[in-house]
């Protein structure tokens, strides 16, 4: 595994690394703040300094290609716990939660984007927010949270970034990560808002399926879904 480029600034690591050429299994570049950061469904993601935002370029085989985003959701998962003694929620499909007195707080998002047609190379980005931005989080402060007050110590992040890449790397080794993406499941045995086209409501969650699913009581029948998202923040 090569070394992680470490920026200082960039405007989005995942398209940084897009743009880079010759990309090797697990090549990969963190940045200390982003000013262009992407979300999922087109959105922006907010990554002042203190945070950790995370690139990885994978070539993930057929099988695994779909489940690239919880096996990452699972690797931060596991670093954050070795690094930071914190255990989070995972919020299907791409976000980990920290619990709250009122609920959970958005602590990391992922973004899994594909840079060929064939779609099995691609490139996960994740967003953590390590340090508690002394800037805030551009007005989703309500909803978004932070692992660890104080001054900003960038060997942390450094750490974690390096912890991840062997999770990771250990997950496409074959180590089992759905079992905890599933376990660690926040929404299941809730009643949540799912947003997503036709279906739009709020329904009870019976599991995550082994194939990452949210599987969603729809009148008395299971219904499987694997788009869309849940909104938890709102009542
Ligand atoms: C989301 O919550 O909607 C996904 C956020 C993904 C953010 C990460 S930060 C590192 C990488 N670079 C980006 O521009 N986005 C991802």
């Amino acid at each position: 595994m090569s070394d992680t480029v470490f920026l200082r600034e960039v405007a989005s690591t995942n398209d940084y690394l897009k743009g880079q050429i010759g990309l090797r299994p697990f090549d990969s570049v963190a940045a200390l703040r982003q000013t262009g950061g992407k979300g999922s469904k087109g959105r922006s993601f907010c990554s002042p300094y203190g945070g950790l935002y995370l690139s990885v370029y994978l070539e993930p085989d057929k099988d695994l290609l779909p489940l690239v985003t919880p096996m990452a959701a699972v690797a931060v998962r596991r670093a954050v716990r070795s690094v930071l003694s914190v255990d989070l929620g995972i919020k299907w499909v791409n976000d980990l939660v920290k619990p709250t007195l009122g609920g959970y707080k958005k602590v990391c998002g992922i973004l899994t984007e594909g840079i060929t047609d064939d779609k099995c190379r691609v490139i996960v980005g994740m967003g953590i927010n390590v340090f508690r931005s002394v800037d805030g989080y551009g007005g989703y402060d309500e909803i978004v949270g932070w692992l660890r007050d104080g001054a900003v110590d960038e060997s942390v992040l450094r750490t974690l970034s390096k912890v991840i890449l062997t999770e990771i790397s250990r997950c496409m080794d074959g180590a089992d990560f759905m079992t905890e993406y599933a376990q660690e499941s926040v929404l299941v045995g809730k009643v949540v808002r799912y947003v997503g086209g036709d279906l739009d409501g709020d329904y009870y969650v019976k599991e995550i399926d082994a194939r990452g699913r949210m599987v969603l009581e729809v009148n008395n029948n299971a219904v499987v879904i694997d788009d869309g998202e849940v909104v938890l923040w709102q009542k």
